[in-house]
């Protein structure tokens, strides 16, 4: 049986939704429960619902097999897994963001918040940028309001928390969309069943 980790949430449900139109619907998927495993032995899959941010970690440690995650959290994670395909839903940006008006000192340490501390690290390495990070789980927006931080780093995907916010983007830097990931033991040891997924999937990409 494949074990697929999915994020808990509306993403997780529209790729239930695309595995099930091509054959891997699961009974009692959309039960109003707080069950976490709904499995289809008929169809010889096991959906296993998780924390967005910990899909990667159940894919690469194993506990999954394969699984849907979006690139934010696998550039965070740095994840050993496969990256198999883009599945083009779930899109947003990774953006640098900072109060209308705001204007870089550039001989002063940057202050950053975020949720992606290893993302923020390496794109101002790259520009040898001195920063501080201040690490936050979310409402990132509020830091630089307060004077927390002076920018913050974070998805942007409408565009209308940061406008609600009155902050701006400074620098969009990076496309994130979910993609589709698998355990690199299991790729060989499960490829034909991964393969059939994937070619199946990859035709109902839009
Ligand atoms: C995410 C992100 C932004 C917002 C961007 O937060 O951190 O705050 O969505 O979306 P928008 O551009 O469409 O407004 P999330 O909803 O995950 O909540 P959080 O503040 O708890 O991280």
């Amino acid at each position: 049986m494949l074990n697929i980790a999915l994020p808990k949430g509306r993403l997780g449900d529209k790729v239930y939704d695309m595995l099930a139109s091509i054959g891997y619907d699961c009974p009692g998927y959309y039960e109003q429960n707080r069950k976490l495993v709904f499995e289809s032995p008929e169809k010889n899959v096991r959906y296993l619902l998780v924390k967005p941010s910990d899909v990667a970690i159940y894919v690469e440690h194993h506990a999954a097999d394969v699984g849907i995650v979006g690139k934010d959290i696998l550039m965070e994670n740095k994840s050993d897994v496969y990256e198999l395909l883009d599945l083009n839903i779930g899109k947003c940006r990774m953006a640098v963001a900072a109060p209308e008006g705001y204007v870089e000192d550039p001989d002063r340490t940057l202050r950053v918040a975020t949720k992606y501390v290893n993302v923020a690290k390496d794109f101002y390495a790259k520009k040898n940028r001195d920063i501080q990070i201040i690490k936050l789980n979310g409402s990132i927006e509020l830091a630089p309001i307060l004077g927390l931080t002076d920018v913050i780093v974070d998805i942007v995907e409408t565009g209308s928390t940061l406008r609600e916010n009155n902050l701006k983007v400074i620098e969009e830097f990076q496309d994130i969309s979910a993609r589709f990931i698998a355990n690199k033991t299991s790729f060989k040891f499960e490829n034909e069943m991964i393969s059939k997924m994937l070619k199946e999937l990859g035709e109902q990409i839009k």
